[in-house]
């Protein structure tokens, strides 16, 4: 069974505030099981009766997909047997619209329908439901953000202060690490990447890079993956170029927790800044671009790692201590989403200004 997910109660005012700003130390415990306690002593306590429409304790609740993200239909998952969530009913079909405690609507297909899209009644909207936007690209990708304002109640996202967080991973500590065995690695730098755009931050800094040191594409222009994908090939190297395709707070996905962290390859990050990394996985566990006054030194570096296995051996420390999950599009978010509206209680919100948020 995967690990529960663990996020920050929705809409608790002075409870996960205080994990704000504070450094690894802090991070490593709100992923632990210590920190899990704490957490749920932050949760609310179970509300008076409430009115139809609201998730009854104990009872089910209704979560509506309104679009399928992408268009692409999918199966609904089984929170219970996925995630130990109990009493979920997910959904795409909006002939439930009446019954759901929350709907969520992806932004992607948001921009792509327009506000002309979304549920406009007859029935109206019903005034205990929640609308919950949902999104995982970065400011950069995400057009049409303006105009969002005082639509909906709860953000998801990958940013810590969401209503409901969703990373792309993270470490947790479980009751009986396994030991961790280094793949064998036989080569050096790997980078996979699909959506090449000479604009990017990260293909400016591989080409500078690549005058000092040899890397392997993947991808669209480059090498083709082995038939295991990215994890399988990605571990017979010892670093990976973990660049993110822009620059954003908390904006850190699966370059980092799968095609590096969960193949075994130390991740060299183009991202938001080291501290914000710091945040959520341990300094040791990453060499950071901007640990470097130039490509130049970042290649010599890379070369005496390659040369030096007990240094290198150390980005591995944490190991001892720590597994990773890589979070799984979309199950993981919709049985999340149904943790939430069962712990928020009866608080009503609405999130004004989206786009100033979601851009700072
Ligand atoms: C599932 O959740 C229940 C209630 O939250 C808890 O008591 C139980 O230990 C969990 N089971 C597993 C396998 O995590
Ligand atoms: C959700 O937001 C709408 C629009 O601002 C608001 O009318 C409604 O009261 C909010 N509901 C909840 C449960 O927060």
């Amino acid at each position: 069974m995967e690990p529960a997910p663990r996020r920050r109660p929705a809409g608790q005012p002075g409870c996960p505030r205080r994990w704000r700003g504070r450094r690894w130390a802090l991070a490593a415990g709100v992923l632990g099981a210590a920190a899990a306690l704490a957490l749920y002593a932050c949760l609310p306590e179970p509300g008076p009766p409430r009115a139809a429409g609201e998730a009854q304790a104990g009872g089910e609740v209704n979560v509506l997909l309104w679009w399928e993200p992408f268009g692409r239909p999918r199966r609904m998952a089984d929170c219970r047997r996925r995630y130990n969530i109990t009493g979920c009913r997910l959904s795409a079909d909006r002939s439930r619209y009446g019954e759901a405690q929350a709907v969520l609507f992806h932004h992607r297909d948001l921009a792509l329908h327009g506000a002309e899209g979304l549920p406009r009644g007859p029935p109206p909207r019903p005034p205990r439901q929640l609308w919950v936007w949902m999104n995982f690209e970065s400011p950069s990708h995400s057009p049409g953000l303006r105009g969002l304002a005082g639509l909906f109640n709860w953000t998801m996202s990958y940013r810590r202060d969401s209503d409901v967080f969703v990373p792309y991973g993270y470490l947790y500590t479980p009751p009986a690490p396994r030991p961790f065995v280094l793949p064998r690695k036989t080569r050096l730098v790997a980078w996979v990447i699909s959506n090449w755009n000479e604009e990017h931050a990260r293909v400016r800094y591989y080409r500078q890079l690549k005058e000092h040191l040899a890397i392997d594409v993947y991808g669209a222009r480059g090498l083709a993956l082995a038939e295991g994908g990215v994890v399988e090939t990605v571990s017979a190297y010892k670093f990976y170029l973990a660049f993110e395709n822009s620059q954003h707070t908390d904006y850190i996905t699966e370059k980092l927790w799968r095609n590096a962290f969960a193949a075994s390859a130390v991740p060299v990050v183009l991202g938001p800044r080291r501290a914000n990394y710091e945040r959520f996985i341990p300094p040791d566990s990453f060499i950071h671009v901007d640990d470097f006054p130039s490509p130049r030194l970042l290649a010599t570096y890379l070369k005496f790692l390659d040369k030096n296995k007990p240094n290198y051996r150390k980005y591995f420390a944490w190991r001892k201590k720590y597994e990773v999950h890589v979070t799984s599009f979309w199950d993981e978010h919709l049985c999340k989403v149904c943790k939430a509206v069962r712990a928020a209680g009866n608080q009503i919100k609405t999130v004004r200004n989206l786009a100033s948020w979601f851009e700072s």
